[in-house]
Formats: structure tokens, sequence, C-alpha cells
């Protein structure tokens, strides 16, 4: 291990492997890892979708692509080990070609998110955080997606599923194995979870707007506002702010 390489005091925690040397990255992902630098102001912004670029290109975070990205925008790998490894949706064990959440935060635990877990954890085989042996899903207990009016909410590929039941996740897992097109109820059709990937990385794959952009347990509240006539009381005037005295007072003097 280099000096500029991250050592986790906690090795167990599942940190990058960097016995792992195995890479797909070529010349043309450096380069889009390049275009993907040029499009901020300050290049290592780029950092967060550099980041999904690797896992498009090696359906992990690798040791080859954390140099790369560390090579590209000028800083030290454990810069980026360190950025790797604080978000979760960045995995540093390959995953599936589909990879499924389930939330188990409060609103989706309440309504059956614990037991939609162990279901599909039970119809895959495998445990949270496994992949099955043909590679063809991986699963992990996610925590809120800010989809609590669809609870308990599953999701492939980042794609939402809502509102589901043990019977559907079952359907879902079933359509999925056998290769047949499955489309998100409020998203695109499903493409693979390293697809997936490639758009968060900013390469539009042209599907964003097949969905809705709102689902109706989303803007109830505001059809029933609408139908009663209901509206939000006018703001308050501003409460100047001391730079705002101050600029007044400078035009003042001049
Ligand atoms: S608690 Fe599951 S989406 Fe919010």
């Amino acid at each position: 291990m280099s000096g500029h390489e991250f050592e986790s005091w906690f090795p167990d925690s599942g940190g990058i492997d960097y016995e792992d040397t195995a890479t797909a990255i070529t010349d043309a992902t450096v380069e889009e890892m390049r275009q993907i630098a040029a499009r901020y102001p300050q290049p290592r912004s780029a950092l967060l979708p550099m980041l999904h670029l690797v896992q498009s290109v090696e359906g992990r975070i690798s040791p080859a692509g954390v140099r790369a990205c560390a090579e590209v925008l000028g800083i030290t790998t454990a810069q980026v080990s360190g950025v790797a490894t604080f978000y979760t949706m960045y995995r540093r064990r390959p995953g599936g070609r589909h990879h499924v959440g389930v939330c188990t935060t409060a609103l989706c635990a309440v309504m059956g998110g614990d037991h939609l877990l162990d279901r599909v954890c039970d119809k895959l085989g495998i445990h949270e955080g496994e992949t099955t042996a043909d590679g063809t899903f991986s699963i992990e207990r996610i925590e809120c997606n800010a989809a609590c009016d669809f609870a308990p909410v599953m999701m492939v590929n980042w794609e939402f599923f809502d509102n589901m039941t043990p019977a559907k996740a079952d359907e879902l897992l079933d359509a999925l194995a056998a290769g047949t097109a499955v489309k998100s109820p409020r998203g695109a059709t499903l493409t693979s979870w390293r697809e997936a990937e490639r758009v968060l990385a900013g390469f539009p794959d042209g599907r964003a707007d097949e969905g809705p952009t709102a689902g109706e347990a989303s803007t109830l509240g505001l059809r029933v506002a609408r139908e009663k006539g209901w509206r939000a009381p006018d703001a308050p005037p501003p409460v100047p702010t001391p730079t705002d005295e101050a600029s007044d007072n400078q035009g003042g003097a001049a």
C-alpha cells in the first residue's frame, strides 16, 4: 500500500480491498472522467459522479478506480477513499446485475419493511449485503428514501417500487430473474445497476422522462387544497439583515 492510500481503523467494516487488482478501466474511462471534471468550476466537485462512473465500469469502487479519480482530480487516493467509503451508494464489493434495496426506516418499518426484507432475502437465498451466486441480485437494507407516502418501498437499481407486499416482491424478482422488461411505477424501465450508475455519472440514457413526475400520494394534499381553495398565508415582510442596513447607509452617504 502506498503512503497515499487510506488505511482503515475498522478493517472488517467493508473498506476498499487494495488486494483486488482486477480492473476494466481504460483510457476511454479516464477520458470520460476528464469530461465530468470539466463540468465543474472546481474539478474536485466532480468526484461523486466520477465514482458512479467507476461503479458503472467496475461494478464496485476498485483500487484502480480510486487511483484514476485521484489522478484526474489532482487529489490523494486517501481523499477519494474517504468519500467513497462515507456514502452508502458506493459499493466496495461487487453487486448483482440488479441491486435491490428495501427500506426499513420508521414509516416503511411500520408498514412491513422488515418483513419485506426477510421475504426478499429468503427468496434469493442470501443475507443483506450479499450477492446471489449467479450474480443476478444483490440486496441491501436502505434508509428512508423520501418516499414514505408509498411505504413500504423497495428500490431496484435506484428505481422505486411503491406500496410493496411480499407477493408483489416475489412477482418483481421473478420477472427480473426471467429477463422480462420491468417498469418502475414512478420511473423508467429497469436497466442494470451498472447502466443506472452510468446515468448517475452524468451520461443520460434517454429514459429520464419515462415515468410520472410525482405519484398521486405525493400530490394529494395539493389537490385537496385546490378543491377547497386553501392557500398558504402570505409571507411576512423580510427582516432587514445587518448587511442590508450597512449597504443602505453606504448608499445614503454617497
Ligand atoms: S421510511 Fe421508507 S421511504 Fe421513508
